[in-house]
């Protein structure tokens, strides 16, 4: 069967297709710890199309084209004709002849797809008001890393605590993939929608897996092996100010050491980062020692080196034609 071209969401891989991507991107992590850089993306380029703000995603795509032996353009906002007065179908068309492999991050899900479907590259989603597969890729990476003693993938629970932002429903898709149980923890009102619950309930019915949704806290909590959180007041939300969110969400929905003490022993605690510190998290979870927030951020490292490999497109060598051309380059330098 022919490889997906893109990486736009985790829904039209099989949950064996991400975990070999998972072992590519541990295999390359161990690698890296012991001082070998496979040299697996040498003279390959990536486009950085960003249209927001980023930290940990243009670092760590960045940063791992490096360590690969590539190289990565970071194509800020109004640092490119995208948005003027030059389309998203000609600008796919064009970075497809200058780059091997695109990332976006956009305003609109639907600018990513439509960027996938002009260019003849692959093309990976760095996140968009409807989710975020990368991060999905780092937060599966870690739990793997953490999972609790004398359990498997299939055997843990994973509650997420707060609004439906896309890094709730990206995390709600890899966990019931994976055969595994998710909750969101929300508010009625800012719960997960019936267009992400239908893909849970297809990841399910595939896997295994299970999910709830529900406003009680004990239910939230209960038996949970990861609790995960993010902004409340995240980059997409336009309708409502940060003073409605914490009129909603404060206390009931900020992680504290208390709301922890309900979840299952040894519980690990999650955050995609940034985070606002005393806001839907306190200072005394984030830094505590069962956070893995920040081994979290640097597993999207993890998760970009092993996505860049599996998706970039060979090499192809042709030495007949490679020789003519270095014979030719001689005598014309001559
Ligand atoms: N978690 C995440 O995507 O972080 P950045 O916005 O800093 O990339």
């Amino acid at each position: 069967m022919a490889r997906i071209k893109d990486f736009i969401e985790t829904t039209p891989f099989t949950k064996e297709e991400l975990l070999k991507i998972c072992d590519l991107s541990l295999t390359i992590k161990d690698a890296i710890r012991a001082g070998y850089y496979p040299q697996l993306l040498s003279n390959k380029t990536l486009g950085m199309i960003f249209q927001q703000s980023s930290t940990r995603t243009r670092v760590s795509f960045e940063t791992a084209m490096e360590q690969l032996g590539g190289h990565a353009q970071y194509l800020a906002p109004g640092q490119i004709q995208l948005g003027g007065h030059e389309t998203l179908e000609d600008t796919a068309t064009v970075l497809s002849r200058l780059t091997d492999i695109l990332m976006a991050r956009v305003d609109r899900h639907e600018d990513v797809v439509g960027l996938a479907r002009y260019a003849t590259i692959p093309v990976i989603n760095g996140m968009s008001d409807y989710n975020h597969p990368t991060q999905e890729m780092g937060d599966l990476i870690t739990i793997i890393e953490n999972l609790p003693a004398g359990k498997q993938l299939e055997d843990i629970r994973v509650t997420f605590v707060g609004d439906a932002t896309q890094v709730c429903a990206s995390l709600g898709m890899i966990i019931t993939k994976m055969g595994a149980h998710f909750t969101h923890f929300g508010p009625e009102g800012y719960q997960l929608g019936e267009n992400y619950q239908e893909i849970l309930r297809a990841n399910c019915a595939v896997s295994g897996g299970s999910f709830t949704i529900t406003d009680d806290s004990d239910e939230g909590y209960r038996d949970a092996d990861f609790v995960y959180t993010d902004v409340w007041y995240g980059l997409y939300d336009q309708e409502r100010t940060a003073e409605e969110y914490t009129a909603v969400f404060m206390p009931k929905y900020q992680v504290t050491a208390e709301s922890m003490r309900k979840a299952a022993p040894g519980a690990k605690f999650m955050h995609c980062l940034p985070a606002s510190r005393g806001v839907e998290v306190t200072d005394e979870v984030l830094d505590a020692p069962y956070s893995v927030a920040f081994d979290e951020a640097g597993n999207r490292l993890t998760a970009m080196r092993g996505l860049l490999v599996y998706f970039m497109p060979p090499t192809t060598f042709d030495k007949e034609a490679a020789e003519a051309a270095r014979l030719k380059l001689n005598s014309l330098l001559q």
